[in-house]
């Protein structure tokens, strides 16, 4: 992906003259509106107003937090604890450490091994002995600094202390800056499925440095570019558009492969944007919301299936979307089973098609949140963006199991 370092400086130089872009939005919410901001190497000045607005108005109505809280987030900030993935902390020490300074964090930050077997509750445990270590109050943040599983498991550690401290989400990840730290779900996973517990957990806020971006390598790029496919199949098809020539046009994905930063960053803060909308209509998910797990329901028994360790969360979610994809055009015959086809070779999965054992799928789909009574609900495409819940039985699941055991 690196080619030569005088090139890349070059290249970085243009990019960030060319760069220059701050973009905002606030998400609306029960637990009070926040603000989500996009942009290069904002997070210390991000961090810095953010600070300055809790001192400013510890109780009131500024900008970015409307009339709905009813937390004590409004108060100062009393210190902040640091929760951060070890391979961010590992190549960006530097910066963590400057923002550490910066926001006054307890010296002592909170490691969180990198992969999904970190959203476990023994995980958890030892984050809430950390807070609780550290005497945290009803005013000390979490600043969770990583991909979604550091943002999952530090807003769950942040909701249960205390009944719950301020939460701060700086999102490393395409797949965390596209959607895992919008829309207060946190939580871990359980020996019976994924996200089986945890709670809703309003952020303060949610950074999008980009610059973080720039270490991210392919295979995560690409884990993140599902959840945007995604938001692009149920709200807006241009995303999907879009993402053809973002990410097929240009070699390896990365931020190298990136041609023209600004029109990514609307890219990617238009996804951020779909789960803002849809997430404060349906904060709880007694309805929309639940199209947000277009490709789950069989995405999350495949992740299950394999260990939480052998598929990347947006890699099951690609398997998912096909298996999703054939059965809307199966049901309803609008959308073309086909659709994600010119993204498939981005995608190199590590597990082989015979291991696909149609049955234990189903039955973890059974264990899945989406479930109603013993049938299981798939969110399927009436038409493109046309999102809709429906039962569907088990022989045309197998079907899709079929399909998506072709496309390995
Ligand atoms: N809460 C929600 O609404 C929601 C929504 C979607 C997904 N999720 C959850 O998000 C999780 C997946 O998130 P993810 O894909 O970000 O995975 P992740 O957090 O495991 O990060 C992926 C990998 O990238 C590394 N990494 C992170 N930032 C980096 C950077 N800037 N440079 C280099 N490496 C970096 C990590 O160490 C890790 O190895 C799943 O657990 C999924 O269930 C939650």
């Amino acid at each position: 992906m690196f080619k030569g370092a005088g090139r890349n400086e070059k290249s970085e130089r243009s990019k960030r003259r060319r760069f220059m872009n701050r973009l905002s939005m606030i998400n609306r919410s029960a637990g009070g509106d926040y603000p989500v901001v996009s942009g290069a190497g904002i997070a210390e000045a991000e961090l810095e107003a953010l600070w300055h607005r809790h001192l400013r108005d510890p109780r009131g109505s500024h900008d970015s937090h409307g009339s709905h809280g009813s937390r004590d987030s409004h108060d100062p900030y009393d210190r902040a604890c640091i929760v951060v993935d070890a391979e961010v902390l590992r190549l960006h020490e530097d910066r963590i450490r400057a923002i550490q300074m910066q926001i006054g964090a307890v010296e002592e930050v909170f490691v969180v091994p990198s992969g999904e077997s970190s959203k476990s509750l023994s995980m958890w445990e030892r984050g809430v002995d950390y807070l609780l270590r550290h005497q945290v109050s009803r005013r000390t943040p979490v600043v969770a600094v990583g991909g979604g599983v550091t943002g999952d498991l530090a807003g769950f550690m942040a909701s249960a202390v205390l009944r719950g401290v301020p939460l701060i989400h700086i999102p490393t990840t395409l797949l965390a800056m596209a959607d895992s730290s919008i829309g207060g779900k946190t939580g871990v996973n359980h020996a019976s499925g994924k996200n089986l517990i945890g709670a809703f957990h309003t952020p303060d806020a949610v950074i999008q440095d980009l610059d973080f971006l720039k270490t991210l390598p392919p295979r995560e790029w690409v884990n993140g570019l599902s959840e945007v496919l995604k938001s692009g199949l149920i709200a807006d098809r241009t995303l999907v558009d879009d993402a053809g020539e973002i990410f097929t046009g240009n070699g390896e994905p990365g931020w190298e492969a990136v041609a023209d930063p600004d029109r990514f960053q609307t890219w990617l803060f238009r996804c951020a944007e779909i789960k803002c909308e849809i997430t404060s209509d349906d904060e709880f998910e007694s309805g929309r919301r639940a199209f947000l797990n277009f490709g789950h329901t069989m995405g999350h028994a495949m992740e299950k299936m394999f260990g939480y360790n052998r598929l990347r969360h947006g890699e099951a979610v690609f398997l998912g979307m096909i298996g999703a994809l054939f059965l809307s055009a199966k049901v309803f015959g609008r959308v073309a089973a086909d659709a994600l086809d010119p993204f498939a070779r981005l995608y190199e999965f590590d597990i082989r098609p015979e291991e696909l054992d149609t049955s234990s799928l189903i039955s973890y789909m059974a264990l899945d949140k989406k479930r109603a009574g013993s049938t299981v609900r798939f969110v399927l495409l009436e038409d493109w963006e046309k999102p809709t819940l429906q039962p569907v039985d088990s022989q045309l699941i197998a079907e899709a199991v079929d399909v998506i055991r072709r496309s390995l």
